[in-house]
């Protein structure tokens, strides 16, 4: 049977790869991100891969009316799954840090995932699925407040999970992933994934595809509900 998928983030990284599973498996996906033309470079990649209609929607994750009017378009859907963050400039020692970027990181991460529970409300009919993310349980000294960000979702998820049964809402945290977000984070990416991928038990940093098959087991796992899923290499069990 045919689901539908609304993948707010999916124009990229773990939401893309995602995407292109589902539409592997001739499921629907709607894309959701701020920039038609990511949108829209990124639906190309998909329409040879499946026959799963793919629709794109721009919206912002932080801005209410935006979220409101993707889902007043629904009737129902199966599966959201959110990915949207906005890290700009998030890294960097709290004293310096400026209180804008807090704001955004809280207005996009934590705020805009709750928004899509209360839009989504209704309208999904099988499952929610968040991203949160390894800093919440291994902070560096460098991402606080993502670190806040990613650590007060796994509350958003237990307590959507209550109100919005028997719809099923989850999170996956990823550990270190090569996506396009450490592409604006001005460091040596190749040097601190070699030096993390020796220290992980998986000896190895994490592909968007690895993530995709996370989303894909709470998405279709009709048993697990109120549950944050480490797929983070053993990142969270080391020193
Ligand atoms: N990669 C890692 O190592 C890692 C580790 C732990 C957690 N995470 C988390 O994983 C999630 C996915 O990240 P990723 O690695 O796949 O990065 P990514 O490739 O940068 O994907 C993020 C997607 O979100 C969209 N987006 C950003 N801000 C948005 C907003 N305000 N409204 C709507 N869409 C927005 C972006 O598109 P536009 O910019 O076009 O809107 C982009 O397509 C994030 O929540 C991140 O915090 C990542």
């Amino acid at each position: 049977m045919t689901t539908q998928t609304i993948i707010i983030g999916g124009a990229s990284g773990m939401g893309h790869a995602l995407a292109r599973t589902l539409v592997a498996e001739n499921d629907d996906v709607t894309l959701v991100g701020r920039s038609a033309d990511r949108l829209a470079a990124a639906r190309a990649q998909l329409e040879r891969l499946g026959t799963g209609r793919i629709d794109t929607v721009v919206a912002d994750i932080g801005r209410e009316q935006d979220i409101a009017d993707l889902f007043a378009k629904v009737e129902q859907v199966d599966h959201v799954v959110v990915t949207a963050a906005d890290s700009t400039g998030v890294y960097g020692a709290t004293a310096d840090l400026a209180t804008s970027v807090a704001r955004s990181v809280l207005d996009t991460k934590l705020l805009g995932a709750w928004l899509v529970g209360k839009h989504a409300s209704g309208k999904v009919t099988g499952s929610i699925t968040y991203t949160s993310g390894i800093n919440a349980y291994r902070p560096n000294g460098s991402n606080t407040i993502m670190a806040a960000a990613n650590g007060a979702l796994a509350s958003l998820v237990h307590g959507l999970a209550i109100e919005m049964a028997p719809v099923r809402v989850n999170a996956v945290s990823p550990g270190w992933v090569d996506t396009p977000i450490w592409d604006n984070l001005g460091m040596d990416k190749d040097k601190a994934f070699a030096e993390m991928a020796r220290r992980l038990p998986a000896r190895r940093i994490g592909t968007p595809d690895d993530i995709a098959q996370a989303f894909l087991s709470l998405m279709r796992n009709g048993f697990i509900t109120g549950t944050v899923l480490h797929v983070d290499g053993g990142h969270q069990i080391i020193s």
